[in-house]
């Protein structure tokens, strides 16, 4: 692809992206979750060069950005009550539902699938820019397909950088990783990813709901995923990447005990002096917060990369609260293989 001027803009610039975004152009947006790339959901050509962009595959569908919940008439058919319950419970926030599609949103945009995620992003800066275009925004992450979620600016320019006409700068994301998916299409409602909003939050709302089997394990060869960007390996450093679950303590003994010296550890702050024998060991917050594991997750996946350790053990929260989204991003990173250590016996 051609190389592209990128327009470094500043979180005030909001009214300069709307703009490029009416023209047609692609701009990467700060949002609570991660950096998202826009581009209006009604220019098919423009929802095409973020593929292109990205290096996406054409069947992952893109999620829609509204300005506020009533604009999901104009992207959905037949919302459920329930829908409309969720959106006064969580939007603003990092939650998109999967709902039946409206003809006015190109195939394009879902990915070739008749329904289409929405959501209504809480940063003020996503917000400012959607109401400056005028128009819902289509926006996956804004990193390179297959590469850790984008959560800082810098992130972005590493790898979109002459790829796309503009990147607004906001900060660092606050929750850091991405919102939670769910298809509110037919009961029981199913969670297709975990996300900002937790499982027992949305459960507290609907009451029990499901959990797509792409969440917790690979699919096999011939088996269609839910929702397609689940069967595609995500967030993937170069090197092989083990993910190791259970208690902190347990997690951190088996790691030093497999450790070689050219390994690379991603461990609960804290634990740093258990990998003594380890080159690169990157704490990413304490075992119980599970907001600082989020937050912090997908830079730690980039900054390791760097460091171009052989092989990277990565401790794993468990799956409360924000640690399933967490866990989740991890064993993606991972290919799924995951090992779980018991907790120490006592003595
Ligand atoms: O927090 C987020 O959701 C960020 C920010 C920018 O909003 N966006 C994001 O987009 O993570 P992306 O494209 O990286 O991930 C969207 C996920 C993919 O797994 C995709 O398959 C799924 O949502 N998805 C989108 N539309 C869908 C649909 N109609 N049916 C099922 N899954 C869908
Ligand atoms: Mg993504």
């Amino acid at each position: 692809m051609n190389v592209k001027e990128t327009l470094l803009l500043s979180a005030e610039q909001t009214e300069k992206a709307g703009e490029i975004l009416r023209g047609g152009g692609l701009v990467a947006i700060p949002t609570e979750t991660v950096y998202g790339l826009a581009a209006s959901a009604f220019n098919e050509q423009a929802v095409a060069n973020i593929y292109v962009a990205k290096g996406r595959p054409s069947d992952n569908p893109l999620i829609v950005h509204l300005a506020d919940a009533k604009d999901m008439e104009a992207c959905c058919l037949d919302i459920p009550e329930e829908a409309w319950l969720l959106a006064k419970t969580f939007w603003p926030g990092p939650l998109s539902m999967v709902l039946t599609k409206r003809p006015a949103i190109p195939s394009i945009v879902s990915g070739g699938l008749d329904s289409v995620a929405v959501r209504v992003p809480a940063h003020p800066v996503a917000r400012a820019v959607i109401a400056a275009a005028g128009v819902p925004l289509a926006a996956p992450s804004a990193n390179l397909s297959g590469s850790p979620s984008p959560t800082r600016a810098e992130h972005v320019i590493s790898d979109l950088y002459g790829r796309i006409d503009a990147i607004v700068d906001g900060g660092p994301c606050a929750v850091g990783v991405e919102s939670t998916v769910i298809d509110m299409r037919k009961k029981p409602f199913r969670l297709l990813r975990p996300g900002g909003i937790s499982k027992e939050q949305l459960e507290e709302v609907l009451g029990p709901i499901e959990v797509d089997k792409a969440v917790t394990g690979s699919l096999s060869e011939n088996e269609k995923p839910a929702s397609p960007g689940m069967k595609y390996r995500h967030y993937a450093p170069k090197a092989p990447v083990l993910a190791v679950c259970g208690p902190g303590d347990a997690s951190a003994r088996y790691i030093a005990s497999q450790i070689g010296e050219n390994d690379g550890v991603i461990c609960f702050t804290g634990r740093e002096a258990a990998f003594g024998k380890a080159r690169f060991v990157l704490p990413y917050g304490e075992e119980s917060n599970d907001a600082a594991l989020a937050h912090n997750i997908f830079d730690a996946l980039r900054q390791m990369d760097k460091l171009s350790p052989e092989k990277i053990y990565i401790q794993c929260p468990d799956d409360r609260a924000l640690g399933f989204a967490v866990a989740n991003r991890i064993k993606k990173a991972a290919a799924f293989h995951v090992i779980t250590v018991k907790p120490e016996e006592s003595v």
